[in-house]
C-alpha cells in the first residue's frame, strides 16, 4: 500500500487549494483507500457494538481460517456503519472486485462463509449490499447497492460518512478521501472572522442538545480579548440511549480532529481539550493514535504547514457523571475541581477555562464542520427545516425492529425514521410512543409522528432534540415506568448544588414509586393521597424547572411532565384501580393461587418473605392480600403453574 506520508504531504496536502490531484496521484489515492488493492481485503465492524456481538472473535476466526488456508489477505477492523442490529458485519473486498458486506458474521460463519467467497461462490450468509462508489471494480451479480438497503437509503451521511467503511486508525486514508484539506484551505482562505461568518451563514446549529447557532457562539469568544483561548470538544455523552459521538470517535476519529482544529483556528485557541468519559476506552485509544498521527504529519503543533498557527489537542478523562457534560460543570472538572455547574453569566465564550475564553461544542458539531467547509455554507444551509439546517444522528434504540444510528437531513418526519428506515416496531406490536431527548426530553406519540424533526417543532409538542437518542416504545411499556427511569436516573446524577433540584427530584421519584407500589396500609394510601400526588409532580416540576441552577433541574421534570401530558389515564389506572396496563410495574400485581392446580407442595409459603401464604401441607394454599407484597417470588417457585397474577 502506498502510504508514504512525504507523498501524501506532497501530493494532497499541499496542493490543496487546487481542486483535482493528478491522474497518477488519483489512482494511488485509490491504493490508499482500498478501492484497487492488489490483495483481499476483509473488513470487520468493530466498534464498540459491533464487538459487544461478538466481532473480536469473528477477527480471530478469520485470520485462523486465513492462515489455515494460506491465503495472504489484510484483515481491517472498522467502526459502525450503523446497522448496530446486524453485527458483526464482515465485508469483503477482492481485487477487481466491489467491496461486499454481509451481516451477523459471528465467528461460527466465518469458516463457511471466506470458504464460499474465495472459491468464487456467492456465499449463504445474507448480503446487505455492495458499495456502489467503486469504478471500474467488477460487481457482484444480483447484489444490491448498500444504499438502495432501506436502511440507508433515506439516509444523508456526513458526520456518519466514513465510519464502517473506513480504517478508523490510519491517517493515510482519511487523508486520502479528501482530509484535512479543508483545514488546510481554511487557514489559507478565510481570516478568523470570515470564518465565523461563514459557519454562521451554513446555519449549524450545536447537536449537543440546546442547538446554539455554532459560528455565532464562536463570535463571541472572538470578540473577547485574551492572551489565551481554549476550545473543548464535549464528548461526555452522558445522555442515556444515545452513543453516536462514540461511534464518531471510533469510527473517524481524524473527522474530529480536522472540525476541531476548524473550530480552534475560528476563535484563536492554541489549546483544545477533548473532555470524555473514561468508560469510552476505544474510542479514547482511537483519539491517541489520531492524535499521534496529526502531529507526524504536521497537522497539530508549533506553525502548522507554515501558516504561524499554533495547536494542541490533549485528552481529559471524566468520571462518567451526567452533570458534566453541562458546560461550566464541565470547565470545573477539567480545572481538577468537583463537576458542578455555576450561574452564567459570565458564558464561558467570555470567561470558561482557567477565566479565559472557551467555546465548548460537542462532538457531531465539531465533526460537521470538515464539510460544511468543503461543499459550502449554502450547500449545508439548502438542507433541512427554516430554522434547523443539516442533518442530525440519531441512535434508535428500544422496541424497533432496526436498532443503530442514522443520520438523515432536518425535517424528516419522525414516522419515517421509526417505520423506513429502522423497519417499525419489533415482534408485530402497536406503537405507542417514541422518546426523545433522554432525560431533558419527553414523548412524541401516534398523533404527531408526522411533524418533521427539527429544534422548534419537538420543543412544540413537548419533545426535545436533545443529543440525539431516540427510545421507540410499544404496547408494552409502562409510561409511569418510563417516567420513573428517568426520574430514578436524574435524582442520582444532580449535583445536589441547589434544594429544588436536589429534593425536588427526590421528592418526584417518591411520588412515582408510591403510585406503582401497592399500598401497604390501605387507611394512610387513600386513592385520593396518591392523586394528591399526581397533582404535586405537575406543581413541583414547574417549580424545578423555573428555580434550578442549571440546564439538568430546569429539564428533569420533562420526562414526567410530557407522559403526563399524553398519557394521564394510565397514571390515573395506577392511582385509582392501582392496575398497570402494561404488566410492569410488578408491584401493583394481584397475585392468587388456583386452587385446582395447586398440590400443596408448600414451596411458595416457604419463598414468601412476608408470610402471605397459608395452607397445610397437600391442601391447596391461599394467599392473604393484605400481607402480599406483590414481589413474584411464589410465581417462580410454583412448579404447577397454580399461582396466578392479575
Ligand atoms: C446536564 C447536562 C448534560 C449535558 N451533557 C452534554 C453532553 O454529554 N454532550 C454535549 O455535547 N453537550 C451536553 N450538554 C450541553 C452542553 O452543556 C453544551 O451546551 C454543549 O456541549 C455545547 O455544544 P454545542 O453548541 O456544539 O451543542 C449538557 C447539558 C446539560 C445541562
Ligand atoms: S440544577 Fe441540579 S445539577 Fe444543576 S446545579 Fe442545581 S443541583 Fe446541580
Ligand atoms: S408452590 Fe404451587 S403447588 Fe406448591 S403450594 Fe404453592 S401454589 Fe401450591
Ligand atoms: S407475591 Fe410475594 S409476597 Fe405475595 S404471596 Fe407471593 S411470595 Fe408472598
Amino acid at each position: 500500500m502506498i502510504a508514504d506520508k512525504t507523498y501524501l504531504i506532497e501530493n494532497t496536502l499541499k496542493v490543496s487549494e487546487r481542486s483535482k490531484v493528478s491522474p497518477e496521484t488519483e489512482r494511488k489515492l485509490r491504493y490508499i483507500r482500498r478501492e484497487e488493492n492488489l490483495k483481499p481485503v476483509i473488513f470487520v465492524g468493530a466498534g464498540t457494538c459491533g464487538l459487544g456481538a461478538g466481532a473480536a472473535e469473528t477477527i480471530a476466526k478469520t485470520k485462523e481460517w486465513l492462515q489455515i488456508n494460506q491465503v495472504d489477505a489484510d484483515v481491517v477492523p472498522v467502526g459502525c456503519i450503523g446497522l448496530c442490529s446486524s453485527e458483526p458485519l464482515l465485508d469483503v473486498k477482492l481485487p477487481g472486485k466491489k467491496r461486499i458486506s454481509f451481516e451477523k458474521v459471528t465467528g461460527d460463519k466465518v469458516e463457511s462463509l471466506l470458504s464460499q467467497i474465495f472459491a468464487g461462490q456467492m456465499p449463504e450468509q445474507p448480503v446487505l449490499g455492495q458499495f456502489e462508489a467503486q469504478e471500474g471494480q467488477e460487481p457482484w451479480p444480483g447484489v444490491n447497492d448498500i444504499n438502495k438497503h432501506p436502511f440507508f437509503k433515506p439516509q444523508v451521511r456526513i458526520v456518519l460518512e466514513n465510519c464502517g467503511i473506513i480504517d478508523p486508525v490510519s491517517i493515510e486514508e482519511y487523508i486520502a478521501r479528501g482530509g484535512y484539506k479543508a483545514y488546510l484551505n481554511t487557514l489559507k482562505v478565510f481570516t478568523r472572522s470570515e470564518l465565523c461568518d461563514f459557519v454562521e451563514k451554513s446555519g449549524l446549529r450545536g447537536r449537543g442538545g440546546g442547538g446554539f447557532p455554532t459560528g455565532k457562539k464562536w463570535k463571541f469568544a472572538l470578540a473577547t480579548e485574551a492572551d489565551q483561548k481554549y476550545l473543548i470538544c464535549n464528548a461526555d455523552e452522558g445522555d442515556p440511549g444515545a452513543f453516536m459521538d462514540r461511534a464518531v470517535i471510533e469510527g473517524d476519529p481524524h473527522r474530529l480532529l480536522e472540525g476541531m482544529m476548524i473550530a480552534a483556528y475560528a476563535i484563536g485557541a492554541t489549546k483544545a481539550y477533548i473532555y470524555i468519559r473514561a468508560e469510552y476506552p476505544l474510542a479514547i485509544e482511537r483519539l491517541v493514535i489520531a492524535i499521534e498521527k496529526a502531529k507526524e504529519y504536521g497537522l497539530l503543533g508549533k506553525n502548522i504547514f507554515g501558516t504561524g498557527i499554533n495547536l494542541d489537542i490533549v485528552i481529559k478523562k471524566g468520571a462518567g457523571a451526567f452533570v458534566c457534560g453541562e458546560e461550566t460543570a464541565l470547565i470545573h472538572s477539567i480545572e481538577g475541581k468537583r463537576g458542578m455547574p455555576r450561574p452564567r453569566p459570565p458564558f464561558p465564550a467570555v470567561s470558561g477555562l482557567f477565566g479565559k475564553p472557551t467555546i465548548i461544542n460537542n462532538v457531531e458539531t465539531l465533526a460537521n464542520l470538515p464539510t460544511i467547509i468543503n461543499k459550502g455554507a449554502d450547500w449545508f444551509a439548502a438542507m433541512g427545516t427554516s430554522t434547523s439546517k443539516g442533518t442530525k444522528v440519531f441512535a434508535l434504540s428500544g422496541k424497533i425492529a432496526t436498532t443503530g444510528l442514522v443520520e438523515i437531513p432536518m425535517g424528516t418526519s419522525i414516522r419515517d425514521i421509526i417505520y423506513k428506515i429502522g423497519g417499525g416496531i419489533a415482534g408485530g406490536k402497536r406503537f405507542k410512543a417514541v422518546q426523545m431527548g433522554g432525560p431533558s426530553g419527553g414523548c412524541v406519540t401516534e398523533a404527531n409522528l408526522d411533524i418533521p424533526v427539527d429544534y422548534e417543532s419537538l420543543i412544540n409538542v413537548g419533545a426535545m432534540m436533545g443529543s440525539g437518542g431516540m427510545v421507540v416504545m410499544d404496547e408494552d411499556t409502562c409510561m409511569v415506568d418510563v417516567a420513573k427511569f428517568f426520574m430514578d436516573f436524574i435524582q442520582r446524577e444532580s449535583c445536589g448544588k441547589c434544594i429544588p433540584c436536589r429534593e425536588g427530584t427526590r421528592r418526584m421519584l417518591e411520588i412515582l414509586e408510591s403510585i406503582t407500589t401497592k399500598p401497604k396500609n390501605r387507611e394512610t394510601h387513600e386513592p385520593l393521597a396518591r392523586f394528591k400526588g399526581v397533582m404535586q409532580l405537575e406543581q413541583l416540576g414547574r417549580v424545578i424547572k423555573d428555580t434550578s441552577l442549571c440546564g439538568l433541574g430546569q429539564t428533569a421534570p420533562n420526562p414526567v411532565l410530557s407522559t403526563l401530558q399524553w398519557f394521564r389515564e394510565e397514571y390515573e389506572e395506577h392511582v385509582f384501580d392501582k392496575k398497570c396496563r402494561a404488566g410492569v410495574c410488578q408491584n401493583l400485581r394481584e397475585y392468587s393461587i388456583d386452587v385446582e392446580k395447586c398440590t400443596g407442595c408448600t414451596v411458595c409459603a416457604k419463598k414468601c418473605p412476608t408470610n402471605a401464604i397459608i395452607g397445610s401441607r397437600k391442601s391447596p394454599h391461599y394467599i392473604i392480600p393484605d400481607k402480599c407484597i406483590s414481589c413474584g417470588a411464589c410465581m417462580e417457585a410454583c412448579n404447577f403453574d397454580a399461582v396466578k397474577a392479575s
